[in-house]
């Protein structure tokens, strides 16, 4: 009976859009709500890998002709896996099988870091209670029309994201939050108004420009703060039981869509000392977004992880490394410090490219060759480093556990590989806010001290309104339809 007065509502609300494309998008939303969260996610954001769906079943082997073992890793090591010869990662390998946990801890264990509360109760999916995976997190209201699905709307119509995201909202009250308009791609090239003031807004991936309250180094010469983004994934175990085996510890910026799918390899990461960041719900360009939407997709990656662990972060790291003065002072005003990656004096970003292996765009020789370059050129900085790489796909986690990480433990001169908090020397404890006692950290404010920053009105919202507002009219009727149907079919 609900479910046909789901149906009813659903049916109503395609036709509301009249789209057929919506009522796809809802039968689709129907078997997420039905399946667990891997096996029905809709993967659209540029780093989720679509091999996700394909390799779900865990039992994609590695070929024979893959298994010589001809990295720096011996064979028969601890991670459980054999690394295949660099000129064999590439677009289109076979993926690494899908390890299972080593240790499953219950309830009530104990973290490894004083002051935060034991482990909750373990985290069960509901399709109810989350966003739709990978897409913009929903802020209630609805978001422009060239992301509108229908899953937005069963949720909405559930659970109605708003009352969420209208909560943290008031995070933001008192906080200077710059009203910029949203970039039309988060690219200096996709929006040449925003590009020709990108200095004024910060504006990192349009010029790498940077405040004092962004990490993007540690600030010791010759030391590594290693992290993993967009985990956890498949093969994340993988790297964690090569990582645990070589006594290194990393910073895991995860995404809220993968932590909902796999909160057990989360738990380990935690409960093994590594440390857990924000990388929002469905990895898109932040500076891109409302200020409504980014909100959003901080928030519920916040709620994921909180969920699972316990805790909340106060480290997050913008997709692409997308930031702005707003999409800072958003950050900052939620209790969330940015950590992007080192950029060089000359202009270089310590980007491995690892992530456009799976595409086919680099191969796996030319990312290592890259990561080389990246440890030379440490070598002339003053300070520390940050680099980029990722735990989501088998061949990014191939080149880690065989290349990359194995080529900095042996670098000459030698190199201090530590996680990102560890190498900034931030205790452990400020890491969370359940068990942070600083109060000049995360920091208070947004830009660190310049007038730089426009609007400070405390308007936290531009442009995007006037999308939202015109979105908000046909979803209105909608709601009203649904409701309308809904209680004509109860009663
Ligand atoms: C791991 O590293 C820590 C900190 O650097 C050190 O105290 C410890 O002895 C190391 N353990 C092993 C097994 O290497
Ligand atoms: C390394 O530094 C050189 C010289 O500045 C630069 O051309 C190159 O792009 C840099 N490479 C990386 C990966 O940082
Ligand atoms: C608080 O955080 C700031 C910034 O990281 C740091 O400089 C300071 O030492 C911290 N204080 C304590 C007591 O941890
Ligand atoms: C941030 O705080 C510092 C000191 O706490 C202050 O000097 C600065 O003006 C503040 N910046 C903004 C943008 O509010």
């Amino acid at each position: 009976m609900q479910l046909h007065a789901l149906v009813a509502l659903l049916t109503l609300i395609g036709a509301a859009n009249a789209n057929d494309r919506h009522v796809r998008l809802a039968k689709k939303a129907f078997n997420v709500a039905r399946a667990p969260p891997s096996s029905g996610s809709t993967i659209t954001s540029a780093t989720s890998t679509s091999s996700i769906s394909s390799s779900s079943s865990g039992s994609s082997s590695t070929s024979a002709g893959a298994s010589t073992t001809t990295s720096a890793v011996a064979s028969g090591s601890p991670i459980g896996t054999s690394i295949p010869p660099l000129s064999q990662i590439t677009s289109g390998m076979p993926s690494q099988s899908t390890l299972p946990p080593t240790k499953t801890y219950s309830a009530g264990a104990t973290p490894p870091i004083s002051g935060v509360p034991p482990l909750p109760t373990p985290f069960v999916y509901r399709a109810t209670d989350w966003p739709p995976q990978d897409q913009i997190a929903p802020t209630g209201v609805f978001p422009p029309s060239a992301i509108y699905t229908n899953s937005h709307a069963l949720f909405a119509l559930l659970r109605s994201g708003s009352a969420e995201v209208a909560e943290w909202m008031k995070e933001l009250d008192g906080f200077n939050i710059p009203d910029f308009s949203p970039t039309a791609d988060g690219t200096c090239v996709g929006d040449p108004v925003a590009a020709a003031d990108a200095a004024d807004r910060g504006w990192w991936t349009c010029g790498g420009y940077t405040r004092v309250t962004d990490i993007t180094a540690c600030p010791d010469k010759l030391t590594w703060g290693v992290s993993f983004d967009d985990g956890p994934g498949f093969y994340s175990k993988q790297l964690l039981n090569f990582l645990t085996s070589q006594n290194i510890t990393s910073t895991f910026f995860v995404v809220g869509s993968r932590v909902i799918e796999r909160p057990q390899v989360l738990i380990e990461e935690y409960m093994a000392g590594h440390e857990i960041a924000v990388h929002t719900w469905s990895h898109r360009p932040l500076t891109m977004l409302t200020t409504e939407q980014v909100v959003a997709e901080l928030g519920w990656t916040r709620k994921a992880i909180k969920a699972v662990l316990g805790v909340t972060p106060t480290l997050m790291r913008p997709p692409y490394g997308d930031i702005d003065d707003r999409v800072r002072a958003i950050s900052l005003a939620m209790g969330m410090v940015p950590v992007i990656w080192t950029r060089t004096p000359s202009g270089a970003t310590f980007d491995t490219n690892d992530w456009k292996v799976p595409g086919g765009v680099v191969t796996g020789s030319q990312s290592f060759a890259t990561f080389q370059a990246i440890l030379t050129n440490a070598t002339l900085l003053n300070t520390g480093f940050i680099v980029l790489e990722h735990d989501l796909y088998s061949q990014t986690v191939d080149l880690a556990i065989g290349y990359t990480l194995p080529a900095a433990m042996s670098f000459n001169p030698h190199l201090t590989m530590d996680s990102i908090g560890e190498c900034n020397h931030i205790p452990a404890t400020n890491l969370y806010r359940e068990s942070n006692k600083n109060t000049s950290f995360p920091y208070p404010n947004s830009t660190s001290s310049d007038s730089s920053v426009s609007g400070g009105s405390g308007g936290h919202s531009s442009s995007g309104d006037i999308s939202m507002n015109i979105d908000r009219i046909p979803m209105s009727i909608a709601v009203v339809a649904g409701f309308a149907a809904l209680s004509s079919l109860l009663l």
